[in-house]
């Protein structure tokens, strides 16, 4: 076809089918906001009550969400979670066993420091914060039980006799802590953190096998498991789940919710189910019409949204140590480049990748996030040549995901931050208006930051909004104004 011609045609194409005309409008009983883990747990759940009349709508090409693996130097790497944390009946060992998930053991404690001046002898600080760590717990559950207010993990480390003195210090507790929580003690909860902990991994929630962490290896990514279980209630092509289709703004009022998205289709539904993060709330990605009340902002925007970022890099032979992990504890810049995975010791032998990559967070993740590729590989080889000379091969491929700055995320996983009181955490997970509905990571009192949070919270939702479907709303507790205590014990020197 001459240009001309296709030009004429594609006129008339336009002038027959005007674009509005490919615009559709749903209409369902309940929209679930996001297709990650929450998502996939919610709409199980609401097929098991018996409701077949809800729809999914996702930005992405595919569900899943934060599971995703990319593919890097002939295999699969998990780009977001990647350990299955907490075994026994934590829901997502139970997904793991039933799809046959391959994972490799994890041992936390099979890790050796460097500092600048080489390989240093870690046990005395490393023992010695570990056991700060326990009286901290003990501290935590002490003032939760006796109703005292809550501190940062900062503080109650200092209570318990902790003060990191020197390179090393820190980089046992960054390995401990902001490794874990993708925040430093500073900024985290001590109250609603810290005293989780037993609940988070331990006996308390799931059962005495519970103890320990898998690393997923299974190069179906970990997404497998999630996308299976999403299969049985979906099937292939299902027509209610609208893939590639971002939500741009949500009307509400008491009747119902309309959602308008990007490709300018629009879902009329009765109830809708918001999975986003926190992240991408707290920075207005989606537009809400009205504007939230202060009750509901008041709980979503105190809490944080933690960035964890995995620099992988493959090389072309192992230069590095045998054990699972390798902590650097730089002099100037705690925390920087310093928390480094063997991915060796947890890949089949006969893998064919030597893939050593290191983990940054908060600041420093934003930091490397603004930075091109080729810079954040220089940083992290200065860091590598100080460990382990000046011969170290330069890598062969680098991947540096960006989760704080993609605009589905915005964020890893949320922290509970020193100033959220369990109050605004209630307001966090609360509905508004009988009408929109909360799930996530996040709204998790207990598992905020992990998978079984997001799990746990899309069942749980998805019961609320079959009670409101089927007989009457559940009553949800919700504080539109939350007071200062009004007694505090007041002593007198003498
Ligand atoms: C780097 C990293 C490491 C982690 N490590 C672990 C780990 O080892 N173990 C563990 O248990 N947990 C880990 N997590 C946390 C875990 O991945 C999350 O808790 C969980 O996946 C969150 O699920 P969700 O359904 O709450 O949210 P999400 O997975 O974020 O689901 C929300 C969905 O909404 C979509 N979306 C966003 N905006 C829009 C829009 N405007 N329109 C339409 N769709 C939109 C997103 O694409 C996404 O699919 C990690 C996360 C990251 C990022
Ligand atoms: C999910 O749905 C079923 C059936 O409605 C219900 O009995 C169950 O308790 C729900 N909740 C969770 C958290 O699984
Ligand atoms: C490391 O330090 C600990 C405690 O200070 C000591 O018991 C141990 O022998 C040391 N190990 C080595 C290999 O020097
Ligand atoms: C590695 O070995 C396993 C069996 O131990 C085999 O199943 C697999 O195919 C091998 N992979 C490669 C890349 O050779």
């Amino acid at each position: 076809m001459d240009p001309l011609s296709y030009g004429l045609s594609v006129a008339a194409a336009v002038a027959l089918f005007p674009l509005v005309a490919l615009a559709e409008t749903f209409h369902t009983k309940v929209a679930v906001l996001g297709g990650g883990v929450s998502a996939i747990s919610a709409v199980r759940n609401l097929t098991e009550g018996g409701i077949d009349d809800f729809m999914i709508i996702e930005a992405r090409e595919e569900l899943g969400g934060r599971a995703q693996n990319h593919p890097f130097a002939g295999i699969n790497v998990e780009k977001g979670c990647n350990w299955v944390q907490g075994l026994g009946s934590n829901p997502i060992n139970i997904l793991s066993k039933k799809y046959g998930l391959e994972t490799a053991a994890n041992d936390g404690d099979d890790v050796v420091f460097y500092d600048e001046n080489g390989l240093v002898n870690h046990t005395a600080s490393y023992d010695s914060f570990g056991e700060a760590y326990d009286r901290m717990t003990e501290l935590a559950q002490s003032r939760k039980k006796t109703g005292q207010v809550d501190i940062s993990a900062r503080v109650g480390l200092d209570m318990a006799g902790w003060y990191p003195m020197t390179a090393l210090d820190e980089a046992v507790e960054y390995y401990s802590f902001d490794w874990e929580y993708g925040e430093n003690p500073e900024v985290s909860s001590l109250l609603h953190g810290i005293s989780n902990d037993e609940m988070t991994y331990g006996e308390q929630a799931f059962g005495e096998d519970s103890d320990g962490d898998r690393f997923v290896i299974d190069q179906r990514g970990f997404k497998y498991i999630f996308l299976e279980a999403a299969k049985e209630v979906l099937k292939e092509d299902d027509p209610r789940v609208l893939l590639n289709t971002k939500v741009t703004e949500v009307v509400y009022d008491h009747d119902g919710v309309t959602i308008h998205t990007d490709s300018d289709d629009i879902i009329k539904a009765e109830y809708a189910i918001i999975t986003f993060s926190v992240g991408v709330l707290q920075h207005r990605d989606v537009k809400f019409s009205p504007r939230l009340p202060d009750w509901k902002m008041e709980g979503l925007f105190g809490f944080n949204m933690a960035t964890y970022t995995k620099i992988f890099m493959n090389f072309p032979h192992q230069f590095w140590d045998d054990n699972q992990y390798v902590m650097y504890a730089d002099p100037d810049n705690r925390g920087y480049m310093g928390a480094w995975q063997n991915l060796n010791a947890f890949l089949p032998k006969n893998t064919s990748t030597n893939i050593f990559f290191v983990t940054v967070t908060q600041d420093h993740s934003y930091q490397v996030e603004s930075m091109e590729d080729s810079e954040v590989q220089a940083e992290a080889m200065k860091a590598l040549r100080i460990m382990y000379g000046p011969d170290v091969p330069e890598p062969t491929e680098i991947f540096v995901p960006r989760w704080h700055s993609d605009p589905l995320f915005r964020g890893s996983y949320s922290n509970w931050p020193i100033g959220e009181l369990d109050q605004h955490h209630s307001n966090m997970k609360a509905p508004v208006n009988g009408r929109l509905f909360w799930a996530g990571e996040a709204y998790s009192k207990e598992f905020y930051g992990f998978l079984q949070g997001a799990w746990y919270t899309g069942a749980e939702t998805a019961e609320h909004v079959l009670q409101c479907i089927k007989s009457k709303c559940p009553k949800f507790e919700y504080y539109p104004k939350i007071l200062k205590a009004k007694t505090y014990q007041k002593r007198e020197f003498i």
